[in-house]
């Protein structure tokens, strides 16, 4: 079976952040989020995967993936230049899936489950189509679905302003090459897409059958800063230790902690973990890191309290501040101001709150 991921789009609701790359290539736990679904497709089997990039630097994701042999699969890029939609990003892949069953998988969307079973079973039954709903408190922001009494899928649609059921319909499709034929008599819906929700709604009025599978422990649609941060805590608890860094002594460590190579934790820090700190860094001395935070590689941390928060690689933090819930990009730099007057050099669209 083949596998698809998506990597286009312009992250609007994440700016700034994604004013100079794609959302999907934003770190979580010091890894691209699409890199977790690689992962969960390469763990259920899947070794031939299409990705669909567009977008903002869309050359950084053929940078970081290259052709798949460092990750442990081939991989074929689509382009697709206008955002028409996850239905139009499917159908420029009709080539490269060809005749067999296939998975498709929204490259911001974070799962704990592996889907191995998932693909087994889809691979043996008559279904056309497989989604994995989600309870969610939120459901008119996702794509919904409508169960019959018999506990089969009735009716699937896109952000219905008042949602008849809480069960969100995640980006995870398990599909036939029938929705190839579906996709290309769909009409655009109100925001010029070719929705991915309308073409399941088509499958089902015309007879076809959607199985679906629960996620009842985690998944996230990763739209929002504060969705960002709350994965990334969600994967650190998942985390095993490690340490391939060097360590001075009076460094008190709690919890879970994971660090690369050649870093090097000064003496008089604390570290509270889920922690995770990359290679080549230097934290403190005196530096509080606090529970759910990831520094990324070549980083350096002193006199400042982080917690729950993400610190992307090469950034300079060196300022007595506690930082809480906040997401600072690749080579920032925060400094001590020696006066009562701060200075700010800040990209378009940054948000501080002091
Ligand atoms: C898309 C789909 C929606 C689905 C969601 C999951 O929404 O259109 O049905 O519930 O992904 O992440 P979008 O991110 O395009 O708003």
């Amino acid at each position: 079976m083949k596998g698809i991921i998506l990597h286009g789009g312009h992250g609007t609701r994440l700016r700034p952040l994604t004013h100079t790359g794609p959302k999907q290539l934003l770190p979580i736990a010091n890894k691209p989020m699409s890199e977790y679904c690689l992962n969960t497709l390469k763990d259920a089997g899947v070794s031939e995967i299409a990705i669909i990039i567009g977008g903002i630097a869309s050359n950084k994701v053929q940078e970081y993936y290259g052709n798949g042999k460092k990750f442990g699969v081939n991989i074929t890029y689509v382009l697709q230049d206008e955002p028409l939609g996850i239905a139009h990003a499917i159908n420029l892949c009709k080539n490269f899936i060809n005749n067999d069953k296939f998975i498709v998988f929204l490259g911001d969307n974070i799962i704990k489950k592996d889907i191995l079973n998932y693909r087994k079973e889809f691979e043996k039954s008559e279904f056309d189509a497989s989604i994995l709903l989600c309870e969610v408190d939120n459901p008119s922001q996702f794509g919904i679905a409508v169960l019959n009494v018999d506990g089969s899928i009735k009716k699937i649609m896109e952000k219905p302003k008042e949602p008849p059921t809480n069960l969100a319909v995640t980006g995870i499709y398990f599909l036939t090459p029938k929705i190839f034929d579906i996709i290309s008599r769909l009409k655009p819906s109100w925001r010029n897409e070719l929705e991915i929700t309308d073409a399941l709604q088509m499958l089902l009025e015309e007879g076809n059958k959607i199985g679906y599978y629960m996620i009842t422990d985690y998944w996230k649609d990763t739209g929002t800063p504060n969705d960002i941060i709350h994965a990334n805590k969600v994967i650190l608890e998942n985390m095993e230790s490690y340490f391939k860094g060097i360590k001075e002594e009076d460094v008190t460590i709690e919890g879970n902690l994971m660090v690369g190579e050649n870093t090097i934790i000064k003496k008089g820090c604390k570290i509270i973990g889920p922690v995770i700190i990359g290679k080549n860094c230097i934290i403190g001395p005196n530096a509080i890191i606090g529970k759910n935070t990831s520094i990324g590689d070549n980083s350096e941390i002193s006199k400042c309290h982080i917690e729950d928060s993400i610190i992307m690689n090469g950034c300079k933090i060196k300022s007595e501040i506690k930082i809480k819930n906040s997401i600072i990009a690749f080579n920032s730099e925060i400094d001590q101001s020696n006066s009562e007057e701060k200075v700010f050099l800040l990209g378009e669209g940054t948000k501080i709150s002091l």
